[in-house]
Parts: structure tokens; sequence; C-alpha cells
């Protein structure tokens, strides 16, 4: 896969040359002290389903240890690489629809908040397909979308899911002007709240497909780095050609293999 290699080698660049994001972030994780949860707002209640969450494979629930196991690898190499650079977000994408996107950030959020050190935002920032909610199974009223169209305070649209160290931004109302959107004064007001959140966040964006909209071309200034979903035997290597140019525009941290056929002993991804 030499696209891949290659927008990871430019991404290898990029992080030597220049470090985005907040080094004081870095230098507190070089600490490793748990996150004060007293120091940490109260968010409205949602809390999950966890007969939606087993039905949708999302961690916690799934009891297929291997599956656990490489959440886990992919959460630390995760870190390791957002502490090296004093980045604090993630977005995840991929090239075309249905490759495991979804699956993929809301596991990594959830595997990230299994560690004391951290404090997660999980954002649903696929405005015109948002499933992040669904996968949950949770119950709400408000969502992303409401708040960038001027219908909801911020504080009705970030939920306490009763994981503990994990709040869930979800859309409730998929948009047709999506980039423009993302563009908006409100969008920046939104990740001005979340950088005023505790210390040590990690903000995971569950995003649509490069190929799909303009949306994560629009919004990549704003997202320190990003995870590529593949699925094996799914995108094509023709689809990874078209998306060549736009992979040169992100900042990609590496790229993450669904539905490997390599199980057994080794890991699900
Ligand atoms: N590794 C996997 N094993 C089994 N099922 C999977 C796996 N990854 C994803 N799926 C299933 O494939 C479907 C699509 O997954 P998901 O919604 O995460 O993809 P997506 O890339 O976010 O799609 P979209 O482009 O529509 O946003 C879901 O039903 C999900 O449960
Ligand atoms: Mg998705």
């Amino acid at each position: 896969m030499g696209l891949i290699e290659e927008a990871l080698r430019k991404s290898t660049q990029q992080r030597k040359g220049s470090v985005r994001g907040n080094g004081a972030l870095s230098a507190a994780r070089a600490g490793r002290s748990a996150v004060v949860e007293s120091t940490i707002r109260q968010y409205l209640a949602a809390p999950v389903d966890r007969e939606a969450m087993h039905r949708n494979r999302i961690l916690n629930t799934v009891g297929d240890v291997s599956v656990t196991r490489a959440y886990k690898i992919l959460r630390t190499r995760v870190m390791h690489r957002l502490g090296a650079n004093g980045w604090h977000s993630v977005g995840i994408t991929g090239t075309t629809v249905g490759e495991g996107k979804t699956l993929t950030a809301v596991n990594l959020a959830l595997a990230l908040a299994q560690d004391v050190n951290n404090w997660v935002f999980l954002v649903d920032l696929d405005l015109q397909r948002p499933r992040v909610g669904t996968y949950l199974g949770m119950r709400y009223e408000h969502g992303l979308t409401d708040y960038l169209t001027g219908q909801a305070e911020f504080s009705q649209i970030v939920y306490d899911v009763s994981i503990p160290r994990l709040a869930v931004i979800p859309n409730a109302r998929s948009v047709e002007f999506s980039s423009e959107l993302l563009l908006s004064p409100h969008m920046s007001d939104f990740l001005h709240f979340l950088q005023t959140e505790p210390p040590r966040r990690i903000v995971v964006f569950d995003m649509p497909p490069l190929l799909a909209s303009d949306d994560v071309l629009a919004f990549a200034p704003r997202v320190d780095s990003f995870l590529l979903v593949v699925s094996q035997g799914q995108t094509a290597r023709r689809t990874l050609s078209n998306a060549k140019e736009m992979l040169r525009e992100i900042n990609v941290m590496g790229v993450v293999l669904n539905r490997s056929t390599e199980r057994n002993d080794s890991p699900y991804y």
C-alpha cells in the first residue's frame, strides 16, 4: 500500500518539523497522575444501552478478548503519538463509506477512557450520517448540529453517558450544508469550549469519508491528527488512489486495518 506509506512518511516528517497543540500537555502526561474527577464539569445524563452496544460491537459489552486487546494496543499507540507531539485531538476517517470509522471512533474513545490518565470527548462530526448516539444506544434530545445552527446551548449537547472519564457529543439531526457548518463561528466556539475543559483531554472526532464530501478537508486544520480506517477486502486500491491528493493534505498519524482476516492469537484489527 504505497499510498498509505507515503501519507505516513509525510506525517512523520511533519511531526519532526513542527509540534502542534499544547506542549504542557505532554509534560503533564509524563507525570502520569490520574485525572481528578472532581474538577470535571457536570453534563446532562444520557445513559447508554448495553444491549444496543453489544449489537453494535461496542467495547465493554464485547466478550472477545482479542477485540479488547486490539483496541488497547490501538489506544496505547494513539496515546503515545498524541503525547509525543503535544496533540490532543484525533479525527477518524477513511476513504469511502462503511469501512468501520464510527465503530473505530467509539471503541477507541471507550478504550482511551479506560485509562485513568485520560478524559475523553467523543464527538460525532459526521453531520450528514450521524451514528455515534445510535451505536451507544443513547437517548437524547439535542445534538451538535442543533448547537451549530443556534438551536441549543453547549450545556444541552454534551452528555454524561455513565462511563467514567467519557463525555459524548452526538448528533440528533443530519444537515445538508455540513462543511459550511464545520467552518462556522459556532464551531469555533465549540472547539474553544472543549479547550477550556479538563486537562489531559483527548477529543475523538468521528468523521465522514474523504471522498464523500469536503468535510474532512474543511475541518482538517482544526484537528491535530487523523487515523485512516481501511477495511480489508472492501477498500479498493483505486479508491485509495483517488484519495491520494486529499491524503497529502491531512496529518495522518496511522492506519487502522479493519475487518482483518488475521484472527487467532493476533489482534482483531
Ligand atoms: N471489524 C468489523 N467486524 C464486523 N463488523 C464490522 C466491523 N467494522 C464495522 N463493522 C460493521 O460495518 C457497519 C459499518 O460500520 P461503521 O458504521 O463503523 O462504518 P463507517 O465507516 O462509519 O460508515 P459510514 O461511512 O456510513 O459512516 C456496521 O454495521 C458495523 O457494525
Ligand atoms: Mg460512520
